[in-house]
């Protein structure tokens, strides 16, 4: 595509001018707006891009790898991964209420990122008499166009957002920005993701959380719950996919009832399990979002592989609920 050709050329001498020969970094959440900012910035300055991806333990099946191998394999970029799976799950630890887990997660991604970023800044002996390496100066942002207008607007979706972009770094630790999609919308931002080269699971990933699967499980987060929740949501989705909906679903929540118990019957015996909740939609924006309306062969396909295959459900359920008056998420 020739306009993406020039977006792309552009965006990436833009970079160039303005990072010069400093370095920079920038988070990685497995999602796709801060995947094409970190190949764009790759593509200006190479190795003097160190990207972080901060494991939390609260991704979809399949979504670490995805950023480990596949993201690194089509890129080349350098990449620090820091394990934080335990250190959310304690923190997390008996916390029940959303607003809670959402400030927890939030807090706990940006002191590990800086933790991260204060290393890689010592790390890289700037500053330092006898080396030539350049000062970390530049923190890379994803942001897209429609969220430079909802930040000026002060809405109540920069603010559901506002722990997403590594905002609240302390004083001294002081980034200039580096935000290459600032003037784009989603579709171009996947478009410019293809251009670049990117795997197709990550250029089409759905929109997914800042707080991820945290705010999908109905109860307090632990680690026998995430899996349960993560096989579960694995199903959904790779029914959808072999169905070939994934393009007409805006979000496809998968959400996990913990802290209620459903009565069942396998074989001979009664079991006391668990209920999911299937909460598909179709939006434009998030902002509205109507429920889909699934073939009810898929559903039926996604409800038994999820009972035969996911040993604590016994439920599963289906959410028609338009937004409003329901939100997307549960939690
Ligand atoms: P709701 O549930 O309010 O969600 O209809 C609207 C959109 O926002 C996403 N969402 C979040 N994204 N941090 C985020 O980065 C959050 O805490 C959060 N809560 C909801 C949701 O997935 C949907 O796309």
């Amino acid at each position: 595509n020739w306009t993406m050709v020039n977006i792309a050329e552009e965006s990436v001498a833009a970079v160039r001018e303005q990072v010069g020969n400093k370095r920079a970094i920038c988070a990685l959440s497995g999602g796709v707006d801060s995947a094409v900012a970190a190949a764009l910035v790759q593509r200006a300055i190479g190795d003097r891009l160190t990207c972080v991806f901060v494991d939390h333990g609260l991704l979809r099946k399949g979504e670490p790898e995805q950023v480990e191998k596949d993201f690194v394999a089509a890129t080349g970029v350098n990449l620090h991964v820091v394990d934080a799976q335990e250190r959310f799950l304690a923190a997390l630890d008996g916390v029940t209420d959303p607003e809670a887990k959402r400030k927890i997660i939030g807090r706990e991604f940006i002191r590990v990122f800086e933790e991260a970023a204060r290393e890689i800044v010592e790390g890289s002996g700037a500053g330092s008499p006898g080396t030539d390496a350049e000062p970390v100066e530049f923190l890379v942002q994803g942001t897209l166009y429609p969220d430079v207008v909802e930040s000026g607007g002060g809405t109540g979706a920069a603010n559901i957002k506002s722990h997403h972009n590594v905002g609240g770094l302390p004083d001294d630790l002081q980034f200039k920005l580096v935000e290459p999609l600032r003037s784009l919308f989603k579709d171009e931002v996947r478009a410019l993701g293809e251009q670049l080269g990117l795997p197709s699971e990550i250029v089409w990933r759905q929109p997914f959380p800042g707080p991820g699967l945290g705010i999908r499980i109905i109860g307090a987060v632990t680690r026998d719950r995430l899996d349960i929740l993560r096989e579960a949501d694995a199903i959904a989705r790779e029914e959808l996919t072999n169905a070939g909906l994934d393009r007409d679903i805006w979000q496809f929540p998968v959400v996990l009832l913990a802290d209620v118990r459903s009565v069942g019957v396998q074989g001979d015996s009664r079991t006391y399990g668990h209920p999911i909740v299937l909460r598909p939609v179709t939006s434009e924006d998030a902002m509205t979002a109507d429920w889909a309306r699934l073939p009810y062969d898929l559903l039926q396909r996604i409800s038994t592989r999820i009972t035969n295959e996911v040993r604590e459900i016994n439920r599963v359920t289906v959410d028609i609920t338009s937004k409003p008056p329901g939100t997307i998420e549960w939690e």
